[in-house]
């Protein structure tokens, strides 16, 4: 569905990405990981056209996205969302407002259609119960999950994660976890996971990409990386500061 061909990105003159190829596979889940600065989030950025590669191509469904102008990443950016890292709620809105508020702009519908919309995705991801809710009165877990059926009202093919476990506690995390996978299974929905949370990897990923020195340093399964002896693999896996690898 989304391939990287050759893909080298510099700022100045730090190249952060030196030919980088890999294929995300639709309706699945694949997890990037790398230490703090790989690359990570400026390879992700480049499927949405947030950030340009300076030689080799992105395809999205065969076709070569690389050039395209910002106008015509727009309805891209429906087709695939991104959910951040600090996802921003308005914090004057009810939860099941917050959500109808991105149906109503982007699937021309009236306000009620847009609640009532909304509150089917709220359902999806659990969280009916907190439709009337105000933002700040909930944690950083529900705000989250919130802040994913937020990103779902838009009907995308593809969801990207930027570190959504990050911070969270661990019966959160969970929850973000099995939302992710779900959307994958239930809603073929593929998903790009920035992460550096090996609980996750080991629990949803169907395939991890880890980015190292600008390059993919090792592809596949989860299990392949735990079976791993390359020692910088070895290293981020046992999650140690001391190794090869500078963290
Ligand atoms: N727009 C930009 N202009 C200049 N430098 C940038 C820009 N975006 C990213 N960088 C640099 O590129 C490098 C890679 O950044 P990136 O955000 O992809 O890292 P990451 O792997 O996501 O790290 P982290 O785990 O800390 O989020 C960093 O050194 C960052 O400072
Ligand atoms: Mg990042």
């Amino acid at each position: 569905m989304i391939e990287f061909k050759n893909v080298s990105k510099a700022f100045g003159d730090r190249q952060i990405l030196k030919g980088v190829s890999l294929t995300v596979d639709a309706g699945k889940v694949l997890f990037v990981i790398g230490k703090s600065g790989a690359g990570k989030s400026v390879l992700t950025k480049h499927v949405v056209g947030l950030v340009r590669p300076d030689s080799g191509a992105v395809l999205f469904d065969g076709v070569d996205v690389s050039s395209w102008t910002e106008e015509q990443f727009y309805p891209l950016r429906k087709r695939c969302t991104m959910v951040l890292q600090h996802s921003t709620l308005f914090d004057s809105m009810t939860i099941v407002e917050n959500v109808a508020l991105p149906i109503r702009k982007h699937r021309q519908l009236g306000w009620n259609a847009a609640l009532e919309t909304a509150t089917s995705y709220l359902n999806d991801v659990g969280m009916a119960e907190y439709a009337k809710r105000m933002p700040d009165t909930l944690g950083d877990g529900l705000r989250k999950r919130i802040a994913i059926a937020r990103a779902l009202a838009l009907q995308p093919q593809c969801v990207i994660f930027d570190e959504p476990t990050t911070g969270l506690d661990p019966q959160s995390a969970i929850q973000v976890d099995g939302l992710i996978r779900s959307l994958a299974d239930r809603f073929s929905v593929t998903c790009i996971v920035v992460s550096h949370d090996l609980r996750s990897i080991f629990s949803i990923a169907d395939r991890v990409v880890m980015l190292y020195q600008g390059q993919v340093l090792l592809d596949g399964p989860a299990d392949v990386f735990r079976r791993s002896e390359h020692p910088v693999v070895k290293q981020f896996m046992s999650g140690v500061p001391d190794g090869p690898m500078e963290l």
